[in-house]
């Protein structure tokens, strides 16, 4: 299988397991406990269907929208994701400069392997800057200030990950950072010669947001480790409040999923929230945000953009997900497969397809621009 032979998520996904070792592989794939929230997901978007107007002269289409005040060519954006060199040796700078081509907004972690600084200075599409708040404030803020004078225009901050979640996958393969591989896990590594050759030939892996503020050379720094040690679980409402007064520009609450969360959030003056269960990473069992979506949009709506991620395969999800009032939908999985399987031309392949399916949704649909998605266009069964 070739990247021209990928024509869906199914496809990109089945090009990287063969390209990638089998760790990184369910890294990236697996998700909490059961996966139960992670199956669900995707399974939610098939609870409804889409009822299209006809006759409606569809020309052309207008795919752009506004949300937090950065204007998008399309409404679907790459979220931001870990350890993204591990996965291609291009890393972000592939994701960065596909989200370039497409006008979307793209997201880098503070688990990214990539500089925010250098990632800022190569693309001018928007970027957000994805948040864990850590047991030590003063980082915080050092953390803070450094977004906002490389010219960060969004802060996303991430709240559903306040301990690891139980990824059996990860346990079973000894993924962690740096590696330390089970027997089994060393022996999925050796037979995809191809991604070590990559891996040893480039750039040393880096975490550029952390490696100034954090020692992570006492040994194997696991994600759950990170998650577990270093942030912090007693962060509340308040600790948020005051990262929005200093960030005092678009700062969005990505992973909560309940309404009075959500007018939490409104209340201390966020500017946008993600409704999301970390791809079924972290709480197994959690609603998946597009069943959640319409109690959010109704309570909070008309003061606070609203987005979703999760489970999101196709322009068609995109567009119910629109429909219920969303005003952007994220994926990650959705470009780390493609990523995976051949870098940057991989991920542009999969936002080309994805922004061909919006717009031939749209069309078929009867509506030439997003505003015009609305409840009226979905029931459920
Ligand atoms: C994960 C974190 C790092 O889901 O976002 O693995």
């Amino acid at each position: 299988m070739r990247l021209r032979d990928c024509h869906n998520f199914h496809d990109f996904r089945a090009l990287a397991k063969r390209r990638l070792p089998g760790p990184i592989f369910d890294y990236i794939d697996g998700a909490a406990d059961d996966e139960t929230t992670h199956r669900q997901n995707r399974a939610s978007f098939e609870r409804c269907d889409l009822v299209p107007n006809v006759l409606r002269g569809v020309e052309t289409v207008d795919l752009s929208v506004t949300v937090m005040g950065q204007k998008l060519a399309m409404p679907f954006y790459c979220s931001p994701t870990a350890l993204q060199r591990l996965f291609h040796h291009q890393g972000e700078r592939a994701v960065a400069a596909a989200a370039a081509k497409y006008g979307t907004m793209f997201g880098v972690s503070s688990l990214g392997t990539v500089s925010l600084e250098e990632l800022r200075k190569s693309h001018d599409t928007p970027q957000v800057y994805q948040f864990y708040f850590h047991r030590d404030r003063g980082l915080n803020r050092v953390m803070m200030e450094r977004a906002k004078k490389a010219g960060v225009e969004v802060m996303m901050l991430t709240v559903d990950s306040i301990t690891g979640g139980n990824r059996e996958r990860d346990l079973r393969t000894g993924f962690s950072i740096p590696f330390r591989l089970t027997l089994g896990g060393m022996i999925q590594f050796a037979i995809k010669p191809m991604w070590g050759i990559n891996y040893v030939t480039h750039e040393r892996f880096k975490l550029p947001q952390l490696d100034e503020h954090v020692d992570m050379s006492g040994g194997p720094v696991s994600i759950g480790r990170y998650f577990t040690e270093m942030l912090d679980p007693s962060m509340n409402w308040d600790d948020v409040a005051e990262m929005v007064r200093l960030w005092d520009g678009q700062f969005c609450i990505k992973g909560l999923m309940s309404v009075d969360d959500a007018k939490s959030a409104v209340e201390i003056g966020c500017t946008g929230i993600i409704l999301s269960n970390h791809g079924g990473r972290q709480l197994d069992g959690s609603r998946a945000a597009f069943d959640q979506l319409a109690e959010i949009v109704d309570a909070v709506g008309d003061r606070i953009d609203v987005m979703m991620d999760g489970g999101v395969q196709r322009g068609t999800h995109v567009l119910k997900a629109l429909s219920l009032g969303a005003k952007a939908v994220g994926g990650g999985r959705f470009y780390l497969f493609p990523l995976a399987a051949a870098g940057q031309a991989g991920v542009e392949r999969a936002l080309g397809l994805m922004q061909a399916e919006i717009e031939r949704g749209m069309k078929l649909m009867g509506c030439t621009s997003i505003d015009q998605l609305s409840r009226e266009n979905l029931r459920f069964r």
